[in-house]
């Protein structure tokens, strides 16, 4: 074999192992180590390792002593991840250990639903196609009263993002903003959105709780805020995260939980890194268009979450600095994010995670609670990292689709009758 035949070989190869036959990228003989730091020595340890190992996908990174880091490792980084997280006393565990296994089982288990699009028999309990969720909005839109489409901002390839925007009654100025889906693996994140959206207006006049927020609200809420990411997850790549920006030379993805533009600037430099944040502040066009169409609504904007999964946390600026930076609005943050993870809690008995994201979780600068709260001046500015602690991690199964949304419309009621009692 000639150099250049032996070249061509040697890349076909290389594309159909990360492509496999049909034309997705596999995860054959991929580990997920889970390392529980349990002295503060092993977890600034681990936070070296995760530094040295930037563009390793850390599925959960390292936080806190006694809280475990999960990093997905490929066959081929395998030997010398494990040679340099190594010491004396740590130990290293295979969780997940093959996670190709874990994705077939997934696609296995989401046979996919015949019914005809529409919103009386949309499956609420499935991880539908960006395709059936845009037709559901459409359809849901069309057949609720006050119930309507709302542009938010543009994707990197040029889809429009769409929230359903929930005004029932004309008098309500104040808006409240909730949007999901930013990264794209994060299947639940999106049905959760979907799910919120069916229960608070079909509890509208019947829930008194839900009846007053929807009347002193506008409630604008994005199910798939990352659809380009979103698709690809589904189609092309399980494990995406980021948007779709192609990043002239170099791996493709800008993380959009890193373009926001309060402290922007300290993520990653690396395009091939999942929190790549881009080359400026808001660079990318989701970023960019949902600030200048929230800003839109000036100081009458109330409420901002953003979902993520997983781990369940219910977080709140500051998310930059592990420091703990004062400032004023952190008490009353902090007490009404206790009294949700309380309402939360009461549902299905799970345990959300309440702190400070940056100090309690991990630094992430131009994240969104940040952005909510620094750039658009929002008290009530929350991330939440839904279900579960790890045991599914980003594949968590259908089934607990339906318990995660009853445990977060319980939350969200509380929050809500917060919102009324301060700004009604
Ligand atoms: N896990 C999410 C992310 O990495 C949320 C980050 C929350 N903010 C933070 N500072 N830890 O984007
Ligand atoms: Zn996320």
């Amino acid at each position: 074999m000639g150099v250049v035949q032996l070249l061509r070989f040697a890349f076909v190869v290389v594309i159909t192992c990360q492509f496999g036959a049909h034309g997705k990228v596999r995860y054959d003989g991929y580990k997920v180590f889970r390392i529980t730091p349990r002295t503060q020595d092993e977890l600034k340890w681990m936070q070296g390792v995760a530094d040295r190992w930037e563009t390793l996908d850390f599925w959960k990174h390292p936080t806190k002593v006694g809280r475990p880091v999960d990093v997905m490792v490929s066959p081929a980084q395998q030997l010398d991840f494990v040679r340099s997280a190594s010491r004396p006393g740590l130990e290293i565990t295979t969780w997940i250990s093959n996670v190709q296994d874990m994705i077939d089982r997934e696609a296995a288990e989401m046979i996919n639903s015949k019914n005809e699009v529409n919103a009386a028999n949309f499956d609420y309990n499935k991880y539908n196609t960006y395709e059936k969720i845009f037709a559901w909005m459409n359809d849901f839109s069309s057949s609720h009263s006050g119930v309507s489409m709302v542009q938010v901002t543009t994707t990197y390839e040029g889809e429009r993002v769409y929230g359903l925007r929930i005004a029932k009654s004309p008098s309500a100025t104040n808006v409240a903003y909730i949007q999901g889906g930013i990264h794209a693996r994060e299947w639940v994140s999106p049905a959760t959105v979907i799910n919120l959206i069916n229960m608070f207006v079909s509890n509208y006049g019947s829930d008194d709780t839900v009846t007053s927020m929807l009347d002193n609200f506008v409630w604008i809420m994005v199910p798939v805020y990352n659809i380009d990411g979103y698709k690809f997850s589904r189609i092309e790549d399980r494990m995406w995260r980021k948007n779709r920006n192609p990043n002239t030379g170099g791996c493709a993805g800008v993380d959009l939980n890193r373009n926001y533009d309060y402290e922007w600037g300290g993520a990653s430099k690396s395009k091939c890194a999942q929190d790549y944040q881009g080359t400026e502040a808001l660079s990318e066009p989701e970023n960019s268009g949902s600030k200048a169409f929230l800003q839109s609504f000036g100081s009458n904007l109330k409420l901002f979450i953003d979902f993520h999964s997983y781990g369940q946390y219910w977080l709140y600026p500051w998310g930059y600095t592990r420091f703990d930076v004062a400032h004023p609005d952190k008490d009353e943050q902090n007490a009404l994010a206790i009294k949700v993870e309380n309402s939360i809690n009461s549902v299905h008995n799970k345990n959300y995670f309440v702190g400070e994201s940056g100090p309690d979780m991990y630094p992430a600068t131009g994240g969104s609670e940040d952005f909510g709260y620094g750039s658009l001046g929002v008290k009530y500015s929350y991330v939440v990292e839904l279900r579960d602690e790890g045991t599914f991690g980003f594949e968590l199964p259908e089934r607990q689709i339906q318990p995660t949304a009853e445990e977060i419309y319980a939350g969200m009621k509380t929050l809500g009758q917060q919102l009324v009692a301060e700004y009604a």
